[in-house]
């Protein structure tokens, strides 16, 4: 596991208030790829597996008030911070237990990423059997190679962030984690596999909305570890500071998705082709 909020940026405080304004810019996004796929009705029981602080589970608690939405996650300090219904598992232990009802939802959002292909086979297992027949898995999660775009374009930056990427792949983390979901899902036994995508662009909201994933705090530990200068990083800086300058600038970040359901006993098994939103 490639994930331990101390490590993410500055502080645990740093990181706590990112993950809560990384969610705060895409959940509208997010709650539309999940009401598209759900057609309009609402789960009554759902699974927010390896949920964090709960900055997305108490946004969906708000949206759906008639859900029961239960915040799951192998960290107890991080749950601690989550109201209840709240679950602490360990990283292989089952997700329902027989005294309890199945989901109708299980969301894991930013998880995926951070776990082996090993630990990723085991918790789309664990999905299944803690999913009720029909009920919906949402894999929420990074593409590196389709993440948005950014105007003005700095393309001198690359060579800094592909160095940034390539000490995050040595570090465990999968940057394009998505693109291996459908068949893994489908291996699973999952049906009705789909990729989807939304975005959140600058034209509805704030340049300043945008500071989690575009400001280079996160990656000041880098200069410790001696992966980025000091110059890098303050080019890094300086290239956000006028992006936020610019009253031209402008942002769009893909938000991408991926759906599967899990077959009843009577269907037989059989994958949509991959379809784009
Ligand atoms: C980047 S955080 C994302 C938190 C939250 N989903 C969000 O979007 O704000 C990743 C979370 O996954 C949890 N996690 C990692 N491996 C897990 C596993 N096997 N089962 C459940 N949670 C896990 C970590 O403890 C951490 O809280």
């Amino acid at each position: 596991m490639s994930y331990d909020p101390k490590d993410m940026g500055p502080s645990l405080a740093w990181e706590l208030r990112r993950l809560e304004r990384q969610a705060e810019l895409s959940f509208e996004a997010e709650l539309r790829i999940l009401e598209k796929l759900l057609t309009g009705r609402t789960p009554s029981r759902v699974l927010d597996l390896g949920c964090g602080s709960g900055a997305f589970t108490r946004r969906l608690r708000d949206a759906w008030p008639a859900t029961t939405v239960v915040g799951a996650d192998i960290d107890g300090d991080m749950l601690a911070l989550v109201a209840e219904p709240t679950k602490l598992i360990g990283p292989d232990e089952t997700l329902v237990h027989e005294s309890e009802s199945a989901y109708e939802l299980i969301i894991i959002r930013y998880v995926a990423q951070h776990l082996s292909p090993e630990s990723r086979g085991s918790m789309w297992a664990r999905c299944r059997a803690a999913l009720a027949e029909g009920g919906h898995v949402v894999v929420i999660d990074v593409d590196d190679s389709d993440w948005g775009t950014v105007q003005p374009q700095d393309h001198t930056l690359e060579p800094i962030y592909q160095r940034i990427s390539a000490f995050q792949t040595r570090g465990g983390s999968d940057r394009s984690v998505v693109g291996h979901l459908p068949d893994e899902l489908k291996a699973a036994g999952f049906i009705e596999v789909s990729r989807v995508r939304d975005h959140v662009a600058s034209s509805t909201r704030p340049i300043d909305d945008f500071e989690p994933h575009l400001s280079p705090t996160r990656h000041a530990g880098l200069v410790v570890q001696k992966v980025l200068s000091l110059a890098e990083m303050a080019r890094l800086a300086a290239a956000w500071q006028s992006v936020r300058s610019d009253p031209d600038a402008f942002i769009s970040l893909n938000i991408h998705a991926v759906h599967a359901t899990n077959p009843s006993q009577t269907t037989s098994v059989h994958t949509r082709p991959e379809g784009v939103m």
